[in-house]
């Protein structure tokens, strides 16, 4: 007997009455009205079911810090940064673990099983990685998390910055990180660049770096991103984040750009929430969304997923853990608002960040690991618009989460008894 059956499913390709049958951990069967038995059977009544969600860029040792030891009252990155290094040394492994868990526990409630954290490697006592490690070990059996080597103050401008990174890679990190843009000179941010991809190609790790997390438009680091990433031999294994700069570049240049970072073959993480909120703060009127250029470059190819990169922290009050308010937002500042462009913007949020995260088994076909998630609505359109309740998460074939349907009682004389969002939508 099969482990268990997710009857009349609506998958994200369009796809639509499929069966899905798990056995042993694998999805043994997709195909309609699948006549076998299962231990437990879960009626999808034709809403979508999805591969988990996956975010490939986070910041679980500042989550749910938010008002620790004082709220950010400019919102700007640069108080961001300054309030994190407050907080900072009083960080204790118990507080950050603890925070951690209670973050996976949201993510895990809202289908998302995949999360790539960078983690601060500024203090040298390395806390924070230290705590994450030991995360990472814990939520394990449910949510797959990298540790990326994040020298928050610089990895030349922080002191102790090259030897705390090396010492984080030696605990055991997934992932060198990196944020040229912050280093004291651009020739610095070059030379980290260099460094970090160096140091990377020597420990067979991949990349992920911050990069060009501003509105100026000359800073180019992901030029030289690019590059050595080629020089390494690192193509499909390095990761730009933000790349916000590029809002801000001459069309002339970035035309030579894309090419480049197509070349390379590095995955772009635009974190459109974040983007959103802080960027554009020294324009007066008009003001920059800053969001890096999302359109243009998946139509050369280059393979984009979105991050959620803060929830409730010093940089950002915000978030929930739900990488659907991602993809909204993305749609807002990105302007994809065509049913082609939301399936794109689907995608970014699941099958490209499995690719980013380099995922094994991921995905709804015959073989990949019995991962999924069933969401009350029909199709991926209607997820991102409605940001619907996560009706069941399946990790490994078994239910790890449920929540009831949201469906309102109406006390309204010849009106409907009870609203369902999920039903508004029209027959396209
Ligand atoms: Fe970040």
């Amino acid at each position: 007997m099969l482990d268990l059956i997710v009857r009349n499913a609506n998958l994200p390709d369009g796809r639509s009455g499929l069966d899905i049958a798990m056995q042993g951990g694998r999805i043994a069967e997709v195909a309609p009205q699948i006549a076998a038995t299962a231990g437990e059977e879960i009626d999808a009544t034709g809403c979508l079911v999805t591969p988990p969600f996956v975010d490939p860029h986070f910041h679980m040792d500042a989550t749910l810090s938010l008002g620790l030891p004082r709220m950010n009252r400019s919102g700007t990155l640069l108080e961001g940064i300054a309030l994190w290094g407050e907080l900072r040394p009083t960080l204790t492994h118990e507080a950050l673990v603890e925070r951690a868990m209670r973050y996976c526990d949201l993510a895990v409630s809202q289908g998302l099983l995949a999360i790539r954290t960078h983690v601060d490697t500024s203090d040298p006592r390395l806390v924070t990685v230290e705590a994450m490690i030991d995360v990472r070990e814990r939520v394990k059996p449910y949510i797959d998390l990298q540790l990326v080597a994040f020298p928050q103050d610089g990895y030349y401008r922080a002191k102790d910055g090259v030897a705390a990174l090396a010492r984080a890679v030696d605990l055991g990190v997934d992932v060198v990180g990196g944020i040229p843009h912050f280093e004291r000179t651009m020739e610095d941010g070059r030379l980290s660049v260099e460094a970090l991809c160096r140091l990377a190609a020597e420990k067979g790790l991949p990349v992920d770096m911050h990069c060009d997390e501003t509105d100026d438009p000359m800073s180019r680091h992901i030029e030289t991103l690019a590059a050595e990433t080629v020089r390494h031999g690192l193509q499909g294994r390095v990761a730009g984040s933000h790349l916000t700069s590029m809002h801000s570049m001459d069309n002339y240049y970035v035309s030579k750009l894309i090419p480049l970072i197509a070349e390379a073959e590095i995955n772009v993480i635009p974190n459109p929430l974040i983007n959103i909120m802080l960027q554009g703060r020294h324009d007066t009127f008009p003001k920059r969304r800053g969001m890096t250029r999302v359109r243009e470059m998946m139509a050369a190819g280059l393979n984009v997923s979105f991050g959620h990169d803060c929830v409730m922290d010093p940089w950002y009050s915000m978030g929930s853990g739900d990488m659907l308010e991602v993809g909204h937002m993305a749609i807002h500042v990105a302007q994809m608002a065509s049913m082609e462009d939301k399936v794109k913007i689907f995608e970014a949020l699941t099958v490209n960040s499995a690719r980013t995260m380099g995922l094994q088994g991921y995905g709804l076909d015959k073989g990949c690991n019995a991962d999924l998630v069933v969401l009350q609505a029909r199709d991926a359109a209607e997820a991102l618009r409605l940001k619907p309740v996560r009706l069941a998460v399946v990790k490994r074939g078994r239910v790890i989460a449920r929540t009831a349907p949201r469906v309102a009682d109406l006390f309204l004389d010849g009106r409907p008894a009870q609203v369902d969002p999920a039903s508004y939508a029209p027959k396209l």
